[in-house]
């Protein structure tokens, strides 16, 4: 855990917050020195309306643009390879991401292969990344990912049926365009996932060996607001304040991970996502509750904050109690959501975890993980999530 003495730094791009924040993409764009835009969405955002009003927004600055929107769940190799074809083809000189966690990475891909002229799995780690991106721009329609203000990049090797993780400073956005009005476009198994997804990112970078104060003080305020706004906001998907607490504490979330890291869940929803192309938030909302039982012993003073910040009053508990209040209350959230899940249900069998735990003890997430697991460990806690 950190020391008073340890250096950590905190990196943040420019954002702005708010109902309407998508309409000002033209306006940054243009001040970015954006000349053609390559957008890059996928065909739901499209769909929801919301793509429209980004290039709307570029066209009345004048700006012209390229749309590039073959862009699926667990972004590919293959689509980021094409998307920077079609942006040398286009003479495009910014990108303007609209739309999950995909699209974002799918873009933030795009930006690294026409800067610096290689294929993208070659950029694989941390700081492989050496010449910066053309400007881009983000506008999240998902309240989960935050690759809107992260330094992750995630691609997936279908020929390894792996998840790269790309982790660098230079794929920091310039700008992120946060309106909670995108999020209630978002079905609530999609509110789900990506909530479950936020609240991991806030629990994993809480207890991250690369913790620091800063990183904490936005890890517990997105615990707190996901934890008590989520079911709510799947129950009442057009309820637009609602939906503002869900994306801010998504983007405190991602504020903290980007910044302490994550953890074991991550490194093994990766692996899930990359061997069965699983959906990311719902592969992490299966593994929470059994990765905080592993982690628990690592830092109970840590997931005891965790609790509390969850809403649950601890006083007077046995450490055991505080421990198993806290799971119950991971569970309660997953239940009021949908997703008290097993991997059975997106094709996982005793068979598979051998490769699984493999590839996930090789994440570079597992480096930041409070408790260093073995290969059995790992096993064990995918057994447990079957
Ligand atoms: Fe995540």
């Amino acid at each position: 855990m950190q020391g008073e003495f340890e250096l950590r730094k905190f990196v943040a791009p420019e954002y702005v917050f708010g109902v309407g924040a998508r309409n000002l993409v033209g306006r940054y764009a243009r001040n970015l020195g954006g000349r053609k835009v390559l957008v890059v969405s996928d065909p739901g955002v499209v769909a929801a309306g919301w793509t429209g009003d980004v290039t709307a927004s570029l066209e009345a600055e004048g700006l012209s643009f390229a749309l590039f929107t073959d862009v699926s769940p667990n972004p590919r190799a293959e689509q980021v390879m094409a998307g920077a074809e079609r942006y040398q083809a286009e003479k495009c000189n910014a990108i303007v991401a609209v739309g999950g966690g995909s699209p974002i990475d799918c873009a933030k891909g795009i930006g690294i292969v026409s800067s610096n002229k290689k294929h993208i799995l070659l950029f694989k780690g941390v700081d492989q990344v050496q010449l910066p991106m053309p400007p881009l721009i983000c506008v999240p329609t998902t309240g989960g990912t935050s690759a809107d203000v992260s330094q992750f990049a995630i691609i997936t090797d279908l020929v390894e049926r792996v998840k790269i993780a790309i982790i660098s400073k230079s794929v920091v956005p310039d700008l992120a365009l946060i309106d909670p009005l995108t999020l209630t476009s978002m079905d609530p198994f999609l509110t789900a996932c990506t909530g479950l997804d936020a609240l991991t990112h806030g629990v994993e970078a809480f207890v991250s060996n690369a913790s620091s104060p800063m990183t904490d003080l936005h890890a517990l305020e997105a615990i707190r607001l996901l934890s008590k706004h989520l079911a709510d906001s799947i129950r009442n998907p057009r309820d637009v304040e609602l939906r503002v607490k869900i994306m801010e504490g998504s983007l405190l979330a991602g504020l903290a991970f980007s910044n302490a890291i994550l953890g074991a869940a991550h490194a093994m929803a990766h692996s899930l996502g990359g061997e069965k192309d699983a959906p990311h938030g719902e592969c992490n909302a299966i593994l929470l509750d059994h990765v905080i039982e592993f982690n628990f012993p690592a830092s109970p003073e840590r997931f005891e904050r965790i609790a509390e910040a969850m809403g649950i009053d601890l006083r007077g508990m046995t450490p055991s109690a505080k421990k198993n209040a806290l799971l119950e209350k991971v569970r309660e959230i997953k239940r009021a959501a949908g997703l008290d899940l097993v991997l059975n249900r997106i094709g996982v069998s005793r068979s598979d975890l051998p490769i699984l735990s493999d590839k996930a003890l090789r994440d570079p997430c597992m480096m930041t993980n409070p408790r260093r697991p073995n290969r059995r460990d790992i096993e064990v806690i995918y057994e447990e999530s079957l």
